[in-house]
């Protein structure tokens, strides 16, 4: 079981870690959306700002009929700014299958000619993209998800989306950018807590999973811009010294001791143009919003 091996790996480690990928159960996909809707979290206003901005040119932009592939499509909220006569296929790609189905659903209703087709894909791991006769695939990686990898996991990512879309095909990539520490900071401590929420329900997910029975009230989120970094990091807290077990491994946390649950890396444009060659893409365009706070980029294979 992955989940159960992540945890042991990931918390037996000096640096605890847990694996942003976790937090998504149906609860934190609905967290995850309330987080999007508050007023510090610029990166979803900003990148539906782009895509608004751009949507009436999309159709031009590509030849003949076109699969839209969605990873880490979640509320599948900001497709429906892009969707044009030439999209025949919708393919929503989530971990969070149940959350994905139902935003399906609701599509399905807006666009009924629509074949849509969801997906329960780990994107972390070595995946495969369905194939379409006679149509130009067209992915989407939004929502700033591009800097959730560790360990420059995201080259590997790029490399094996290029790969298995094929030549002469596109994704277009969501990268927030770096900015003042200060907003960077709010965007991931938002005032009403649902970032916290969102972290702490990984407490919940391990309870349910591994039949332990921490405490939620034991924990709390801190969330912070590491300027050296150039990223978010987002740990729980141990607010006390506590052991459990996950299978035969007891885990002991002492009082403070920090698990790293999120990271975001945040981008220049060169930096992303640079990572985007280096994994073998080609930067078509790129979008940034009025404030300069978040860029969209298109790349070809
Ligand atoms: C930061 S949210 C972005 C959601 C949406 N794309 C947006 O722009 O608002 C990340 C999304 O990716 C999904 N996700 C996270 N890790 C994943 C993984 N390893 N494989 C597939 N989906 C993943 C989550 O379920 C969630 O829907």
């Amino acid at each position: 079981m992955t989940l159960q091996k992540d945890l042991i790996s990931g918390l037996s480690k000096k640096n605890k870690i847990i694996p942003s990928k976790y937090h998504y159960d149906l609860q934190g996909s609905k967290y995850f959306e309330k987080i999007t809707q508050q007023k510090e979290y610029y990166p979803t206003r900003k990148e539906k700002e782009i895509l608004k901005k751009i949507s009436k040119k999309i159709p031009a932009l590509f030849k003949g009929s076109l699969a839209f592939v969605e990873l880490g499509s979640g509320a599948a909220d900001k497709i429906k700014i892009l969707i044009n006569k030439k999209v025949k296929y919708y393919v929503p790609l989530d971990i969070s299958l149940n959350f994905v189905k139902k935003s399906a659903f609701k599509l399905k209703k807006k666009y009924p000619k629509l074949i849509i087709k969801p997906l329960k894909v780990d994107y972390s791991r070595r995946f495969k993209i369905p194939n379409f006769k006679k149509t130009t695939k067209v992915c989407f990686f939004l929502g700033s998800s591009i800097g959730n990898f560790h360990y420059k996991e995201e080259k590997k990512f790029l490399i094996n989306i290029r790969k298995s879309i094929g030549k002469d095909n596109f994704i277009f990539i969501g990268a927030d950018l770096i900015k003042n520490k200060k907003i960077l900071h709010n965007a991931y401590n938002d005032k009403k807590g649902y970032t916290a929420k969102f972290s702490l329900n990984l407490i919940n997910i391990i309870n349910r999973t591994q039949k332990t029975k921490l405490n939620i009230k034991n924990f709390y989120y801190h969330g912070f811009y590491n300027s050296q970094k150039k990223c978010i990091q987002g740990f729980l807290v141990s607010k006390i010294f506590q052991t459990f077990k996950i299978k035969n491994k007891t885990i002991v946390l002492k009082k403070s001791e920090k698990i790293l649950v999120e990271i975001s890396n945040k981008f220049t444009i060169k930096s992303f143009k640079a990572l985007a060659s280096q994994t073998g893409w080609k930067t078509q365009q790129y979008w940034q919003d009025k404030k300069k706070y978040y860029s969209l980029f298109l790349l070809k294979s």
